[in-house]
């Protein structure tokens, strides 16, 4: 779906989170949100907060995964998507601390591979993700699952593309200063997901916008994979559907 004003369109989005939520909390149930950090899904926020403060929307019910986080990683650190989410978010609603999960970037190495494992352990457990809200990086990556992952991949330590760690180099005031590896969710953890949205605004993204939609299905660019999934949905600005 392609849209002229990227605000309007992430207030749309915002608008079927809620909606979402609200019927959760008609039927008694949780309501597992996989969330996604970046510039995109940042007025998709600012709609949640704003519905929140108007007393229109209440997150009692909402238990969040995140997608990604650098490693190694502070949570009090600026950079981290554990101070982004909160700043944008948590922060601003009623959600429950204890319904928050975003992948420690501070796990000690050797307890790495079990930490993932857990992770999305805890994710099948609820059910799965309800819905799952992602951005898509200038390699095709979804949260960070860089060229080369796999369809089955499931939550993991990986290492950063060059293209990956360039665009997040102002962030960090230089490349140098920018993490070499982060946790991800896998693809198949996110391909599991009911629903799925994918924003892409700006010029910027809209060659591996093409390569997305029109591409061939490749782990070389993994959001391709979104083609086998039955209820996904891409939401895009004019420039980002430029090259369709
Ligand atoms: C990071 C995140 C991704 C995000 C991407 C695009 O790499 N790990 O989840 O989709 O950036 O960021 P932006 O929305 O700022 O273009």
């Amino acid at each position: 779906e392609i849209f002229n004003d990227s605000n309007y369109a992430s207030v749309l989005v915002a608008h079927e989170i809620a909606e979402l939520i609200k019927q959760r909390q008609q039927e008694g149930r949780p309501c597992v949100l996989g969330l996604a950090t970046g510039s995109s899904p940042i007025k998709v926020y600012e709609e949640l907060v704003n519905l929140h403060k108007k007393g229109e929307l209440s997150f009692y019910n909402v238990i969040t995964f995140n997608l990604d986080e650098y490693y190694p990683m502070e949570p009090e650190n600026r950079q981290s998507y554990y101070y982004f989410m909160h700043q944008h978010l948590f922060d601003h609603v009623d959600i429950n601390p204890e319904n928050v999960n975003i992948p420690s970037g501070e796990v000690p190495q050797e307890e790495l591979d079990q930490y993932c494992i857990d992770y999305d352990l805890k994710i099948k457990q609820l059910g799965g993700l309800d819905f799952q809200l992602l951005g898509i990086g200038r390699t095709g990556h979804i949260g960070f699952n860089e060229p080369g992952s796999h369809k089955n991949s499931g939550t993991r330590i990986i290492t950063l593309d060059h293209v990956t760690r360039r665009d997040a180099a102002s962030d960090f005031n230089g490349i140098e200063y920018v993490p070499k590896k982060a946790i991800t969710m896998g693809v198949s953890t996110i391909m599991k997901a009911k629903r799925i949205i994918m924003l892409a605004w700006g010029h910027k993204k809209a060659s591996i916008v093409k390569e997305t939609i029109e591409g061939q299905i490749t782990s070389n660019i993994p959001a391709t994979f979104l083609q086998n999934h039955d209820n996904t949905t891409m939401i895009m600005d004019n420039e980002a559907a430029s090259e369709l």
